[in-house]
């Protein structure tokens, strides 16, 4: 077993798990969001989950360092909350945020992190950025709001969990990336017993086009409500 200290607390881990995957099992909160157990490697994309490690210049991703016996860290430090606080602005600055017609109203793990890390969720240090972007997402069950997505990859890791490979991925690039679907006949498509990415998408931006009207996706307005 490997002993490091969390924030003082002593705590004994095996090996082959991330810092974060650590932290989160022994109550050790860390903000995080493109971070999923079981995928074998963590995209890293959110920058939200820093923490100061003792002998380490800067803070540092807490899901791609493994932990080390001796290891001693720090959660909250000033400069990891300012850092954590910068990438939550940023992620917000080109999300769409309009909780009250939102499905992930009330259930949100983007509303959480703005709380808890004391982030309004209309952000004034940060001009909102508008993407140009369509929906790429071409899929006889599913509907797509680019302007929700914050390119977590969580469900395209899902897709590749439940199937070997994954049916979705990334097109476009920088702010106009988008999640589209590479297989375009309907017959070839595992989905309809499965709704891995609908249910792992922390923001709804993947949800059943039958559920579209509840979920008010037919013109979003750019930006416009506050939560
Ligand atoms: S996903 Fe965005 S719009 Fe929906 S509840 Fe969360 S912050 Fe609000
Ligand atoms: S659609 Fe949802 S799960 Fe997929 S990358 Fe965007 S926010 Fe993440
Ligand atoms: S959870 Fe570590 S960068 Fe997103």
């Amino acid at each position: 077993m490997i002993k490091v200290n969390v924030d003082g607390r002593a705590i004994e881990v095996g090996e082959g798990q991330s810092l974060l995957a650590v932290c989160l099992q022994q109550g050790i909160f860390i903000p995080h969001l493109c971070f999923l157990e079981g995928m074998p490697e963590s995209p890293a994309s959110c920058r939200l989950c820093f923490v100061d490690i003792q002998g380490e210049p800067a803070p540092v991703a807490s899901c791609k360092v493994p932990p080390w016996d001796g290891m001693v860290v720090r959660t909250d430090t000033e400069r990891v909350r300012r850092l954590q606080k910068s990438a939550l602005r940023l992620l917000l600055s080109v999300h769409h945020v309009d909780c009250r017609n939102c499905p992930s109203n009330k259930k949100c793990v983007l509303q959480d992190l703005a709380k808890f890390l004391g982030v309004p969720l209309k952000s004034k240090k940060l001009e909102h950025l508008q993407r140009e972007i369509g929906v790429e997402l071409d899929h006889p069950l599913f509907q797509f709001v680019p302007e929700r997505c914050v390119l977590c990859e969580k469900c395209i890791a899902v897709c590749r969990q439940h199937n070997d490979f994954s049916l979705l991925t990334f097109a476009k690039r920088g702010f106009n990336t988008v999640v589209t679907c590479f297989e375009k006949d309907p017959d070839r498509l595992p989905c309809s017993d499965c709704r891995a990415c609908v249910e792992i998408c922390p923001v709804s931006a993947i949800f059943l086009k039958n559920e579209a009207a509840e979920a008010c996706l037919d013109q979003p307005p750019p930006f416009p409500d506050s939560p």
